[in-house]
């Protein structure tokens, strides 16, 4: 029998079924056309992505965090599942249109999305909640994927022309700040793991996390394995458990390469999940 005290120690709501189809190391995920405004951001992550991860990582009530925050994807999910969340996003525009988003979904559980640096996110916590700062229950977010945005993936009618052509944005932004901008991969590498780092304390022990990534292929040709990189980086903070394979089966194929050079379509990315070991007692 399931007493309500070994219930409380339990991972999710999820019934045996909806668990071990949750285990499967690879899943589909199309996103779903966006809402106008989410348009402006460049690489949104689905809310579909979002809800898999904290139905499974998560209870009702619990609170969750994303320091990239975005348009507020992860909160829009948490307020669609009865989850708290909190979003840290440098840009004060996609928080705008995170807020927005956010006025629909959010009834009876608390979503604060701030404006701020990742990379000072004990003084951006600090200053926005001062003693009444929640403990963290799960992570989720997706990094900037290095400089990938600014550089042409070739081809003809690239996405990023149309997007162009649309007077939409085609990275995030110009500051200095954005961890999108850091001119050395290896310093990039760092500093995303230097974030996640100063999130440490602010998890509950045991706590997990869900990373989301994409190897680059770069100007040169020559594959820069961010997700392979992140994992081993994160591993020094984190205890790495496993990934899951995010498929995407919508994209439109393009004709890279022919008929001289191997360039793949990349239609997936590798969300990283990791683990705050828990207290040794
Ligand atoms: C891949 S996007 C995240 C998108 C988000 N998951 C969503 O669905 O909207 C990465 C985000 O990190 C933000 N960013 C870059 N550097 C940052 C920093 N130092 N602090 C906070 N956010 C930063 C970018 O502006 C961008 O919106």
């Amino acid at each position: 029998m399931v007493t309500d005290s070994s219930k409380s120690k339990h991972l999710n709501e999820l019934n045996g079924k909806d668990w071990v189809k949750s285990t499967k190391s690879w899943f589909v995920v199309n996103p779903r056309p966006r809402r106008k405004a989410q348009k402006n951001h460049p690489a949104k992550f689905p809310e579909e992505l979002v809800s898999r991860f904290v139905q499974f990582f998560t209870q009702p009530d619990a609170w969750v965090i994303d320091p990239f925050a975005g348009v507020g994807s992860t909160s829009v999910a948490c307020g669609q599942l009865e989850r708290n969340s909190v979003g840290i996003e440098l840009m004060p525009e996609f928080v705008e249109i995170g807020l927005e988003a956010l006025k629909a979904t959010s009834i009876g559980t608390e979503h604060h999305l701030i404006v701020g640096d990742s990379t000072k996110i004990d003084s951006v916590l600090a200053e926005h909640f001062g003693d009444d700062l929640p403990v963290f229950d799960f992570l989720i977010t997706s990094p900037p994927y290095w400089n990938m945005l600014r550089k042409s993936r070739g081809g003809n009618e690239t996405v990023h022309k149309e997007r162009e052509a649309k007077g939409l944005k085609q990275y995030y932004s110009d500051s200095n700040l954005d961890i999108g901008n850091i001119n050395s991969y290896e310093s990039y590498i760092e500093s995303v793991g230097r974030v996640l780092d100063g999130v440490r304390p602010f998890l509950s022990d045991g706590a997990y996390l869900a990373v989301v990534a994409q190897n680059m292929r770069d100007v040169d040709g020559i594959m820069r394995p961010i997700a392979w990189d992140l994992a081993r980086r994160l591993s020094h903070t984190y205890e790495l458990k496993q990934e899951q394979i995010w498929c995407q089966d919508n994209k439109r194929l393009g004709c890279w390469g022919f008929p001289t050079t191997y360039v793949s379509n990349v239609h997936h990315h590798y969300c990283l999940v990791l683990q705050k070991a828990k207290a040794k007692t």
